[in-house]
């Protein structure tokens, strides 16, 4: 948390996984129980440019057209979406003091397109550092889930448009868990931020896990005289 700043909390998952319910929900509990001016936000897309982005770089006309947009122009547009979502919607609510919750942030471009996405995860974490002037999360979820049951759930999200990132095999999705275990373990001065919470059981139940965790992580936050 930065001095004087609001809270700032990212969720991120693979597709699937139940994660932005899981977003939502738990900005349900924040508003009643820790800030009633908490503001939910999501990657990619939340805004009129980020809408924008996100068409250009979520999908193509059609399975069959020719795939131009590399991991490098996704990097770089999901970099520049996550730019403008900042200083347009993250900073100034942190500024005003208010709980910020993302679905999604600069993990999961880590997480897609660094060593998984055939880039590297050390120039996509630098990208992304230019690109959010260093702002990291206070706390992030990462709702890990086995990817046999969360693939179908992936698949029935999917709406008209091809989806690139949904149409990729059992086998990418095992991997963009494992990468996120990884970041999550990662030894560091950021890894304190990263909760792993088990996404298997019930919405209800992975709520209350997400509420224990942080309730758990607020404490130790407050302990450490940060905030
Ligand atoms: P979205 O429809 O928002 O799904 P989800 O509910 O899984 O968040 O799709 C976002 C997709 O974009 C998802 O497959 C992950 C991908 N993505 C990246 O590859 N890099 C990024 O930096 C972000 C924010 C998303």
């Amino acid at each position: 948390m930065l001095k004087n700043k609001g809270f700032f909390i990212s969720f991120e998952g693979g597709d699937g996984t139940g994660k932005s319910t899981q977003a939502k929900i738990f900005y349900k509990w924040i508003l009643e129980n820790f800030d009633k001016k908490a503001v939910l936000t999501f990657e990619p897309g939340d805004s009129d440019f980020g809408r924008e982005i996100r068409e250009l770089v979520m999908h193509r006309k059609s399975p069959t057209q020719k795939d131009q947009i590399t991991a490098k122009t996704q990097a770089l547009l999901f970099a520049s979406d996550r730019s403008y979502h900042i200083d347009n919607i993250i900073l100034p609510a942190l500024e005003q003091g208010k709980t910020v919750i993302t679905d999604r942030y600069f993990d999961s471009s880590v997480a897609y397109q660094g060593d998984v996405g055939g880039l590297d995860d050390k120039s996509i974490y630098n990208l992304n550092m230019f690109a959010s002037d260093g702002l990291i999360p206070d706390i992030t979820f990462l709702i890990d889930r086995d990817i046999n049951k969360a693939l179908p759930q992936a698949k029935k999200t999917t709406g008209k448009k091809y989806d690139r990132f949904e149409d990729k095999n059992l086998a990418y999705h095992k991997q963009i868990r494992q990468k996120y275990l990884e970041l999550a373990n990662k030894k560091g001065s950021f890894a304190k931020r990263w909760c792993v919470i088990d996404g298997s059981g019930t919405i209800a139940e992975v709520n209350k896990k997400i509420i224990e965790a942080f309730l758990l992580k607020i404490k130790e936050i407050k302990s450490n005289n940060i905030v």
